[in-house]
C-alpha cells in the first residue's frame, strides 16, 4: 500500500489547557461556574449542577510528570500545554513565586523528555481582580497581559520553542459579550465584543514584540478556531453568508496580527453547512460526534488553503473528536492527516499536529461527559487509560506517517 509521509522534523503532539486540566484554579471561570443563578438553570433543566464545576479537573497540577510519560508513550515529539495567569497573579501586582516556580519544574520535565515544548499563554480564563475591572475590555487589560508575559519570558522563556500567545481569540468574546454562555455572561453587547477583540490583537502583538526582544529566534503565534463553513452551490444568499462568516472568524482577527506571527495556529473540529433564503446553519447528513458535531475532514484541507493567503507557516495547534466510546476517532484522526497531507503535498507549509486532546477533560460550558482524550481519565481515582485510538495515533507518530490507499 502507498505510504504517506510527512515533511522531516514534522511536530507530532497532543494539547490541553491550563484551566481544562489542572484543577483548583479560582479565576474568572471557576467564580462563574457556581454562580447561584447558574447553577439553579442547570438543576431547572434537570442536570447535576456538579457536572458544570471544573473543580479538581484531571489533576494534572499534580500529575504533570505523569501526563508527559502519557505523551511520551504515544511517540510524539512536541507538546503543547499552557500555563494559568491566575496562579502567577491571584492578586493585582503580586507575583506568587511558588507558582513560577512550580512552572518552571514543569516546563524543565517537558523539557527532560526531549519534547518541542508549546506553550499557551492565555487559554480563555482571567485572573478575578482583572475580571472585576472588567476583564479584556477594561482599559489597562492589554498591559496587564504585558507584565505578565515579561515575567513568563525572563523567567521560563529559554524552555519554549513554540509561543502560544493567545488561544481562539474571537470565541471568548463571542460567548462572554455575544451569546452570555461563557464568562462575563453578556449578551448582545456588540461594543465590549469589539473592544475585547481590539484588546485581545494589542495584547498578541505586544507579546510577540516582548518575546522577540529577549528571543529574536523564537516562533511566536496564536490560535484561531477555522472549522469549516459551506454553502449549497447554487444557494447565492447561503454563499455570500458563508465568505462573511468565514471572513469573520479569521481573516477579521488575523489581519490584524498577521506582522507579528512567525506561525498560525489552525484548529479545526467540523462544518457549519448554511442554507435557506435567510442563510442558517442546517442540519447536515454528515456523521456526528459527541458534540453533536458533523465530522468533515475535508475541511481541515479547505481551510488550510484558505489560510495560504496570510503567508504564514501553519501549525495544527487543535484537531480532534469527543467520542465517550472511542468508535471513531482513529479513523478521525487518519482522514484528517490525509487532507493535511494533501494540503502538504500541493505546497502548504504546516509544521505539525497537536491532537486535542491528551486527556478527557473540563469542556467549558458544556462540563464534563465530553470525552476527547486519547486518555480516559476517571473523574474519582483521576487515573489514566490509554484509548485504543491512541494506539494508533502512537505508530502515526512513530513512523511519521502510515499506509493508505487513496
Ligand atoms: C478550543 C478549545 C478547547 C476545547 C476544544 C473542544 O481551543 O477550541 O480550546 O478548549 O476544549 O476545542 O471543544
Amino acid at each position: 500500500m502507498p505510504k504517506i509521509t510527512f515533511p522531516e522534523n514534522f511536530l507530532w503532539g497532543t494539547a490541553t489547557s491550563a484551566y481544562q486540566v489542572e484543577g483548583k484554579n479560582i479565576n474568572d471561570w471557576s467564580q462563574w461556574e457556581k454562580a447561584g443563578a447558574r447553577m439553579l438553570k442547570i438543576a431547572k433543566a434537570h442536570r447535576n449542577p456538579m457536572d458544570f464545576i471544573c473543580g479538581q479537573a484531571c489533576d494534572s497540577y499534580h500529575r504533570y510528570t505523569e501526563d508527559f510519560d502519557l505523551a511520551k508513550s504515544l511517540n510524539t515529539n512536541a507538546i503543547r500545554f499552557g500555563i494559568e495567569w491566575s496562579r502567577l497573579q491571584n492578586e493585582k501586582n503580586e507575583w506568587n513565586v511558588e507558582e513560577i516556580l512550580h512552572y518552571k519544574t514543569v516546563l524543565k520535565e517537558a523539557q527532560d523528555r526531549g519534547f518541542s515544548v508549546m506553550l499557551c499563554l492565555w487559554h480563555w480564563t482571567i485572573p478575578t481582580w482583572l475580571e472585576r475591572e472588567g476583564g479584556w475590555t477594561s482599559r489597562e487589560a492589554v498591559a496587564q497581559f504585558e507584565a505578565y508575559v515579561r515575567l513568563i519570558v525572563a523567567e521560563f522563556g529559554g524552555m519554549v520553542d513554540f509561543w502560544l500567545t493567545l488561544n481562539e481569540p474571537l470565541v471568548p468574546a463571542a460567548y462572554g459579550y455575544l451569546a452570555g454562555t461563557f464568562p462575563p455572561g453578556k449578551k448582545l453587547s456588540l461594543r465590549k465584543f469589539w473592544k475585547m477583540k481590539k484588546n485581545l490583537a494589542k495584547a498578541h502583538n505586544a507579546a510577540y514584540d516582548i518575546i522577540h526582544e529577549r528571543f529574536p529566534q523564537a516562533m511566536v503565534g496564536h490560535s484561531m478556531l477555522s472549522n469549516a463553513i459551506t454553502a449549497e452551490p447554487t444557494n447565492l444568499p447561503a454563499r455570500g453568508a458563508a465568505f462573511l462568516a468565514r471572513y469573520f472568524a479569521n481573516d477579521w482577527f488575523i489581519n490584524e496580527t498577521k506582522k507579528k506571527c512567525d506561525f498560525l495556529g489552525l484548529q479545526y473540529y467540523k462544518r457549519s453547512r448554511l442554507g435557506g433564503i435567510f442563510p442558517w446553519p442546517q442540519k447536515g447528513n454528515l456523521p456526528r460526534n459527541d458534540m453533536g458535531w458533523e465530522l468533515f475532514p475535508e475541511g481541515i484541507y479547505q481551510m488550510i488553503k484558505y489560510w495560504q493567503k496570510f503567508g504564514k507557516p501553519i501549525i495544527v495547534t487543535e484537531n480532534g473528536t469527543a467520542d465517550a466510546k472511542d468508535s471513531h476517532r482513529a479513523e478521525f484522526i487518519k482522514n484528517h492527516l490525509v487532507q493535511i497531507h494533501r494540503a502538504i503535498k500541493e505546497g502548504a507549509a504546516v509544521l505539525g499536529y497537536f491532537h486535542w486532546s491528551l486527556l478527557d477533560n473540563f469542556e467549558w460550558a458544556y462540563g464534563w461527559g465530553k470525552n476527547f482524550g486519547l486518555f480516559e481519565v476517571d473523574r474519582i481515582t483521576f487515573n489514566r487509560k490509554m484509548r485504543e485510538s491512541a494506539k494508533v495515533y502512537a505508530e502515526f507518530c512513530r513512523n511519521n506517517g502510515f499506509d493508505h490507499q487513496s
